[in-house]
């Protein structure tokens, strides 16, 4: 219970009306007036796509395009995004089709444990709507600011220079984010037991 005589450090921020479409979806929120977009987006909007790194602007993995322009969400009052489209991971792939970088990702090891993957795939879509056709030095001049602590980086430069040649060729983009194709077609081998230690 709080104590009568509590003085509260933080002013208190009232909550107001807030809305924004989000991956094509208009959403009508109730959010305080200090609300950070990161926290809007995870708690209120349910796109948990979006991912909590540092929460100080150096990992990455909380960037979100708000009007097509990549920003971190940990440092965007939700108030600065106001009725803009924001567009998380969860709305890259149209409805049936992966986005060719998500593809990609998978195809070509870009993605790992994965934590960091929602803010590549989001910063590289927008790269490539932009230079459809970048080099490698573009391409890792636009991820700088995103943070991979599993894959060397390398992978994600080959997956997202294979996606911008997807999308320059449409007939192996249709093959390539067929939507009942496995990414991971060949598992991992069956381990051989010998006869009587199989469980
Ligand atoms: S959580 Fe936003 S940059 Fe790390
Ligand atoms: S895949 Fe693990 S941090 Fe990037």
């Amino acid at each position: 219970m709080v104590d009568e005589n509590y003085v509260s450090m933080l002013p208190t921020s009232a909550s107001q009306s807030w809305s924004a479409k989000i991956n094509g979806q208009q959403q009508e929120l109730l959010v305080q007036s200090n609300a950070i977009l990161l926290d809007v987006l995870r708690d209120q909007a349910g796109t948990l796509g979006v991912k909590r790194g540092c929460d100080m602007g150096t990992c990455g993995c909380c960037a979100v395009l708000v009007n097509g322009q990549p920003r971190l969400s940990c440092l965007i009052l939700a108030e600065e995004a106001r009725g803009a489209m924001i567009t998380t991971v969860e709305g890259l792939a149209d409805t049936h089709h992966l986005h060719p970088v998500q593809t990609c990702f998978a195809k070509a090891g870009g993605s790992q444990c994965g934590f960091c993957t929602p803010g590549f795939l989001v910063v590289s879509s927008a790269l490539l709507e932009q230079n459809p056709n970048p080099t490698d030095e573009e391409i890792k001049c636009a991820i700088e600011g995103n943070l991979c602590r599993c894959t060397g980086y390398q992978p994600i430069v080959d997956s997202i220079r294979m996606a911008a040649e997807i999308k320059q060729n449409g007939n192996q983009t249709a093959n390539l984010t067929n939507p009942s194709s496995d990414p991971h077609p060949i598992g991992p081998d069956e381990p051989t037991l010998p006869p009587g230690d199989a469980r």
